[in-house]
C-alpha cells in the first residue's frame, strides 16, 4: 500500500543498537567469570575465538560515550550468565554483578535505556556438562538466574529480553556453538530442549512481572517472512510449513502458551514431539510477554519438497533455508541482492515480517537486530566508507516507517551491531558495527575504536527521529 502521508516514528522511539556478551566483551575468564559453551567451542578454521572479542569489558566507558555521541536512546546488550553465576547455579560472583551495574549506570548517566537480554547463546559450561537444556534442572537454573538478574538490575532496567533466538539454537545449534560438544543433537533431543527452554522462558516472564512490576519482558526470536518460490499452491503450503516450524512455533508458545499445530504435526511426523509433564502447559500459559522483540536480517524462500529423503542442511544458517524431506526445500529468492556473506537483502520483506507478527499477536514490537555483515576497509586517515551498510539500514528504516503507517506498534529499532564484534561463526572480519574495532582474526592490534561513515549517518537519523535518512 502506498501512502500520501507517512506516520512519524513515535516521539519516544527507542533508537539504539545491539551486542551480545560473548561476542563483544572478551575477558572470558576474568574477575571470576565461569566458562560458557562459547569458551570451550571449536571455531571454524580461519576464525578467531571469543576470548578477547572487542574487549568491551575494559572499554565499556569509551564505547558507551560513543553510543551517547550517536544519540542512542537505548542499548541492547546481554548479561553473561557465567559472569554472575560462574557455575550457572550456586554462588553469585559479585564482580560480575558490579560490571553490569557499572554498564547500566553508565548508560543511564547519558539517558540511554538499557535493554537486557538474559541469555544470548552462552549457556554455562557447568550446566552443559550436566546435559544442558536436555536436563529439566536447567529450567530451574534459568529461573534462579532470572531471579538474580531481576533482583540486581530490576530497579533500573525497564526492558528485559528472555532468550535470544531460541529458534536458531534449535535449528542451527551446531553452527552457533550452542549444540554442545558432540555437534548437532537428534531432533527428538532438540525439541525436548526446546520445550524446556519454553518453560524456562515462561517462568522468567512470570517472575519478572512478580518481582519488577514496572519492567517489561519479551522473547527475542529471529523472525523472517517465508516466501513461496512460485504461486503454485504446493509452494505456498511449503512456505507455510517452514514459517510454522521456523517462526510461529516459538512465538505461539511465548504469547499464547500453546504449541503451533503445524509445527506439532511436523514433530509428530518426525517422531520428535517432546515429553510434556503434568503442569507444563499451565506454566507455559502463565508466562505472558509484554512485547515481542525480534531480529530480522532477511526473508526466506522455499518450495515444495516431494522427496521424503531429501534432507540437506549443509549450506544453511540463520538466513539460509534448508531442505526437509516432504516438508519444504530452500529455493532462490526472486531478484533480491545478497550480502558478501550470501544473505538476501530484503527491506520490503522487513515490512512484510513486521506486519505478519503484528497481525498474529497484536503486541508492541521492537527490532533488536538488523544489519549488514561486510568486510570493511580502513582507508588513509582512518576513513571507513561503509555506504553499503548505510544503504541497507536506510532502506530498512524506510520500511519500518511504512509498517508504522500500516499500524504496526513498533517502539524501537536496535540494529546489529553497536560496535564491531565477533560473528557467531564467520569471525571478526565479518563486521556489522557503526564503530570499527581495530583487530583482525588473529592479530589483536590496538583494538582502537574508529567511527565509520555510518556512525555519522545514524547520528543524524536519530537526531531527526528518522526523518533524515540521506
Ligand atoms: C543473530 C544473532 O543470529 O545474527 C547474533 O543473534 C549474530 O548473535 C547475528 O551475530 C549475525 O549473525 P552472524 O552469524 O553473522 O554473526
Amino acid at each position: 500500500m502506498n501512502y500520501k502521508t507517512l506516520k512519524d516514528f513515535p516521539e519516544d522511539f527507542l533508537w539504539g543498537a545491539s551486542t551480545s556478551a560473548y561476542q563483544v566483551e572478551g575477558a572470558w575468564d576474568e574477575d571470576g567469570k565461569g566458562l560458557s559453551v562459547q569458551d570451550v567451542g571449536k571455531y571454524p578454521e580461519g576464525t578467531t575465538d571469543f576470548k578477547v572479542a572487542s574487549d568491551f569489558y575494559h572499554h565499556y566507558k569509551e564505547d558507551i560515550k560513543l553510543f551517547a555521541e550517536m544519540g542512542f536512546k537505548a542499548f541492547r546488550f546481554s548479561v553473561a550468565w557465567t559472569r554472575i553465576l560462574p557455575n550457572g547455579i550456586g554462588e553469585i560472583n559479585q564482580k560480575g554483578i558490579d560490571f553490569y551495574n557499572n554498564v547500566i549506570n553508565e548508560l543511564l548517566s547519558y539517558g540511554i535505556e538499557p535493554i537486557v537480554t538474559m541469555y544470548h547463546f552462552d549457556l554455562p559450561y557447568e550446566l552443559e556438562k550436566k546435559g544442558g537444556w536436555s536436563n529439566r534442572e536447567t529450567i530451574d537454573a534459568f529461573e534462579n538466574y532470572s531471579k538474580v538478574v531481576f533482583e540486581s538490575f530490576g530497579d533500573r532496567v525497564k526492558y528485559f529480553l528472555t532468550i535470544n533466538e531460541q529458534n536458531m539454537m534449535i535449528l542451527f545449534g551446531a553452527i552457533l556453538g550452542t549444540a554442545g560438544e558432540d555437534g548437532e543433537d537428534p531432533a527428538k533431543k532438540l525439541y525436548q530442549q526446546n520445550h524446556h527452554m519454553l518453560l524456562a522462558q515462561a517462568k522468567a516472564m512470570k517472575l519478572c512481572h512478580d518481582m519488577c512490576p514496572s519492567a517489561k519482558i519479551g522473547p527475542a526470536p529471529n523472525i523472517s517472512s517465508v516466501y513461496p518460490a512460485t504461486s503454485k499452491p504446493e509452494d505456498i503450503l511449503a512456505a507455510s510449513n517452514f514459517s510454522s516450524i521456523r517462526n510461529w512455533l516459538y512465538l505461539d508458545a511465548a504469547v499464547y502458551g500453546r504449541y503451533n499445530s503445524v509445527a506439532w504435526s511436523y514433530m509428530e511426523k518426525k517422531g520428535c514431539t517432546p515429553v510434556i509433564e503434568d503442569g507444563d502447559m499451565e506454566v507455559l500459559k502463565a508466562g505472558k510477554p509484554d512485547f515481542i522483540a525480534f531480529n530480522y536480517y532477511s526473508t526466506m524462500t522455499v518450495a515444495e519438497n516431494k522427496e521424503e529423503d531429501m534432507n540437506d542442511k549443509s549450506k544453511a544458517d540463520q538466513q539460509r533455508a534448508f531442505a526437509e524431506g516432504g516438508v519444504f526445500k530452500a529455493a532462490e529468492s526472486v531478484g533480491l541482492p545478497k550480502t558478501e556473506f550470501g544473505w538476501p537483502i530484503d527491506p520490503v520483506g522487513f515490512r512484510n515480517t513486521l506486519r505478519e507478527i503484528n497481525e498474529r499477536y497484536d503486541l508492541p514490537l521492537i527490532v533488536t537486530e538488523n544489519g549488514l555483515g561486510a568486510y570493511d576497509k580502513v582507508e588513509e586517515g582512518d576513513i571507513i566508507d561503509d555506504e553499503y551498510r548505510i544503504d541497507y539500514l536506510r532502506k530498512h528504516i524506510e520500511q519500518a516507517r511504512l509498517a508504522i503507517t500500516d499500524g504496526v506498534k513498533l517502539f524501537g529499532y536496535c540494529p546489529w551491531s553497536a560496535i564491531d564484534l565477533v560473528s557467531t561463526h564467520e569471525g571478526c572480519t565479518k563486521r556489522y558495527g557503526f564503530v570499527y574495532v581495530n583487530r583482525d582474526e588473529f592479530d589483536l592490534k590496538d583494538l582502537k575504536r574508529i567511527k565509520k561513515k555510518s556512525f555519522y549517518w545514524y547520528k543524524d537519523v536519530i537526531s531527526s527521529n528518522g526523518e533524515k535518512l540521506e
